[in-house]
């Protein structure tokens, strides 16, 4: 689109002020403005600031706990049965895996993909080498390789890439990489308008993990994994060194329950402890967000004293690829999250934020599982599957994180 019809689009939508640095931009610049403003779909940014500025209405919703299969639980025969159906699949090629590595470090103070943090292990390995250790064991155990999709973000996929390119891919081979980008939107100001970066582009920020389902078929990664015959796809975390990315009894599980996804849940320690949990919205599997749960809810305990919310979800989920289409053709919805963002205003003038001042927009990949009728929950133990990397110290953090890697891998501290 050239200059004069974008005019017209933004005066239409009072967002004149993205032009305000256009004449001081050099020509690709320039040029990359113009792109950008024609891609945002400002119908959907008034829809999005208005439902920021709305006090979110309680939807009609019936919330209810969810059932769960406990690993722990389970008979050694059942143990059995469902393991060797998963080894078959492994077997066949029937796995693999996608890894949303779209965020960065900041808040571990780590200035970079968060996959290339180097956890401080003995010998010292970035999250993306412990991540792939995983794929070397069940090459080894099962003589698969098994595929491995990175959903990286327009801020980190070039080093990303460069990383694994450095790292001589960790020696898996090669040609089972795919590195796709996951989408962008604009941030917003508290009166609405589209942010200006300081450089004088259109401040876009990822659109959240939710974004994952239409990136993969924009990226042709569905594509890919049809073409090698891949039927389940497990996706994960990039910042749990404990992932379990190839796991034999939730392929099994899922089979045997006829279900078309599964996740993994843990028991949630605390009611205050940051981690979404696994609910039934409507009947149909959910989860709820811990920014978004209400004090109540995440207090209420059941007839046996646990909590009633306390199926922790760890982004630990597989589909069968025929889910992922069906989900991919719809929209997830948008949450909005207020963040301290440095912008241009109106008048050209550098904000610098100082507190929270703008709305980033954010889909979650778990508000997917409501388009499924039913998907297995498993509950495994914590100490064997979760170890996130989420601050620079104290809970969650690299120090706590290594010392569950060390201690699951049985690694003495030298
Ligand atoms: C997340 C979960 C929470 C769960 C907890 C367990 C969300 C929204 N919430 O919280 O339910 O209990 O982990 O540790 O996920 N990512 C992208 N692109 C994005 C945003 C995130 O790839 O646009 C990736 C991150 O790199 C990371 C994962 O998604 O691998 C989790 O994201 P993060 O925003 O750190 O979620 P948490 O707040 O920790």
């Amino acid at each position: 689109m050239d200059l004069e019809s974008i005019k017209i689009i933004l005066k239409k939508y009072n967002q004149e002020h993205l032009l305000v640095k256009y004449n001081e931009l050099t020509e690709d610049k320039k040029e990359e403005l113009l792109n950008q403003i024609s891609n945002v779909n400002f119908e959907q940014i008034e829809e999005l600031y208005k439902k920021s500025m709305k006090k979110e209405e309680k939807k009609d919703e019936k919330i209810e706990p969810i059932e769960y299969i406990d690993k722990v639980k389970l008979s050694k025969d059942e143990y059995n049965k469902y393991f060797s159906i998963g080894v078959e699949e492994i077997k066949k090629g029937k796995l693999g895996v996608v890894t949303m590595a779209g965020g960065q470090g900041t808040r571990l103070g780590h200035n970079g993909p968060k996959g290339t943090f180097m956890l401080g292990t003995t010998p010292n390995k970035s999250l993306f080498e412990i991540l792939c250790d995983g794929l070397k064991r069940a090459k080894e155990k099962y003589n698969v390789e098994i595929p491995w999709y990175i959903m990286t973000s327009v801020e980190n996929n070039k080093e990303t890439v460069e990383f694994f390119e450095k790292n001589n891919y960790f020696d898996y081979p090669k040609n089972n990489f795919k590195f796709f980008i996951q989408g962008e939107l604009p941030m917003l100001s508290t009166s609405g308008k589209v942010l200006l970066n300081e450089d004088g582009l259109v401040k876009l920020a990822a659109d959240g993990h939710g974004g994952i389902f239409e990136a993969m078929f924009k990226n042709n990664v569905i594509e890919d994994m049809k073409k090698r015959g891949l039927e389940w796809i497990f996706i994960g975390p990039v910042d749990n060194p404990l992932v379990k990315m190839v796991d034999e009894l939730l392929i099994g599980i899922a089979i045997s329950n006829k279900t078309m996804a599964a996740g993994k849940s843990l028991v949630k320690i605390s009611p205050e402890e940051k981690v979404g949990v696994f609910c039934k919205k409507n009947g149909k599997p959910g989860v709820i967000e811990y920014t978004e749960i209400s004090e109540e809810m995440a207090n209420k305990k059941d007839k046996k004293g646990e909590l009633e919310y306390g199926e922790s979800h760890i982004n630990c989920n597989m589909f069968n690829i025929k889910a992922i289409e069906e989900i991919g053709n719809n929209k997830l919805p948008y949450h909005s999250a207020f963040k301290k963002a440095n912008y241009i205003d109106e008048n050209g003038e550098v904000v610098k934020a100082q507190e929270p001042n703008s709305f980033k927009y954010e889909s979650f990949i778990f508000d997917a599982f409501e388009k499924l009728d039913k998907m297995t929950i498993l509950r495994v133990k914590r100490e064997e599957e979760f170890a996130p990397v989420k601050n620079p110290t104290g809970i969650d953090s690299a120090e706590s994180a290594r010392e569950l890697y060390n201690k699951f891998h049985n690694i003495k501290k030298t």
